[in-house]
């Protein structure tokens, strides 16, 4: 996907605009993880270096249109200052007079933080009469907010309506490289790892990658409506019985496509889900019907990690199991050190964002996976091979 990138236009002396996605988790008024944050100074830092002024715009949680204090992103500046180790001044407007000013009073070399943007209830309705007051705040454009690039808010795509410089940020050419890399030209063999809980929120997923990779591992939850299309009992575990037939379509389109599809063999099962219950692994055609199953067994661990290790390219959404519970966490821990094992032996690793990028930093081995991405529900419209509006 060829883009205008920030590193194509001379930014001396100019306003810079920047969609940021500061949406971080929060305890109170404090950052509890600074990933998005870290993950946005390499744009920061190159507007700084090239003489322009940043001026950061994002939304944090979902005041609906309402000032909510605990939502203001000045904590968020404060930290964004400690990192970047300069001035971060806070403007408690994201448009209107207050906001011009700030930008017009700038001094070079400090960064201006404008305030939550979904105070105002215009930006989640795109509302062209917000977005226009965008253009007195910037001379260019740029949207390094992969995280919310699937809203078409004002802030990601109305904006782009007024300003003749649209670019992409060192941080969504990154996320649009490895993933957009990962679908459009993967060095195979490619295999994709799917979980979570739910068929439903994956199924687009699993349908679009079906095109593209040479294997599929399926596990997770939605695991166990496959196995009851395949007529295996399947006790109290998750089932979507609406989704039945999705899941039956799917395993007939992987085998007309060649593609391979691997379910569990084994499951972590136990009478209730809890962080002291006692577990038993079962082969999965005697899963007991008064226990749920809530991992994949040893014996998947080792299958999916042996064809992980035969990948040149792996992409990953979705836990294993209910990894924040230490009885059901094996099977997603197991995977993610596949994938850092994979990437040491020349791998391109992705791991798409949300629980499963969080995972992933629970275990420490963001650094050795190729890419984590910074967007949860924008990689899965990504993978899903959806257009997404603030790409567009
Ligand atoms: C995210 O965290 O997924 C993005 O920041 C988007 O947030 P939203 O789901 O509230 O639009």
């Amino acid at each position: 996907m060829e883009k205008l990138a920030i590193t194509d236009l001379d930014l001396t002396g100019k306003r810079v605009l920047v969609r940021v996605d500061f949406n971080v988790p929060m305890k109170g008024t404090t950052v509890s993880d600074d990933t998005r944050l870290r993950a946005s100074i390499p744009t920061i830092q190159h507007i700084l270096d090239a003489g322009g002024l940043p001026v950061l715009m994002s939304h944090l949680g979902r005041p609906e249109g309402q000032r909510v204090a605990e939502l203001s992103l000045e904590p968020v500046g404060r930290v964004l200052q400690t990192l970047l180790g300069r001035e971060v001044v806070s403007v408690s407007e994201c448009v209107g007079p207050e906001a011009v000013a700030a930008v017009k009073n700038a001094e070079t070399g400090t960064v201006i933080l404008l305030e939550n943007l979904r105070f105002h209830k215009e930006e989640e309705v795109n509302a062209p009469g917000f977005a226009i007051q965008f253009a007195e705040l910037g001379d260019i454009y740029v949207n390094d907010a992969f995280g919310t690039a699937h809203r078409a808010h004002a802030s990601t795509e109305g904006v782009t309506h007024y300003f003749s410089e649209c670019a992409a940020g060192l941080l969504m050419q990154k996320e649009l490289d490895y993933l957009g890399g990962a679908l459009d030209e993967p060095v195979e063999p490619f295999v994709a790892v799917i979980g979570g809980a739910k068929v439903s929120g994956k199924i687009d997923v699993v349908e679009h990658l079906l095109s593209k990779v040479n294997v599929l591992l399926i596990g997770g939850g939605m695991a166990y409506t496959f196995f009851k299309v395949m007529g295996l009992e399947i006790g109290k575990s998750l089932l979507e019985e609406d989704r039945m037939g999705v899941a039956e379509a799917v395993l007939k389109k992987a085998e007309d496509a060649g593609v391979r599809i691997e379910l569990p063999v084994d499951c972590v099962v136990a009478p209730d889900l809890g962080e002291d219950v006692s577990t038993t692994v079962v082969p999965r055609d005697a899963i007991p019907r008064d226990q749920e199953s809530a991992d994949i067994g040893p014996e998947t661990r080792e299958r999916f990690g042996e064809l992980i290790a035969t990948a040149k390219t792996v992409v990953w959404n979705g836990p294993m199991g209910v990894y924040e519970m230490t009885p059901f966490s094996q099977g997603t821990e197991a995977v993610a050190n596949a994938l850092a094992q994979a990437t040491e032996r020349g791998a391109t690793t992705i791991v798409g964002g949300g629980e499963t990028a969080a995972a992933v930093a629970d275990m420490g081995l963001v650094d050795r996976i190729s890419h984590v991405s910074t967007g949860g529900g924008a990689s899965l419209e990504f993978l899903e091979g959806k257009d997404l509006p603030g790409v567009v």
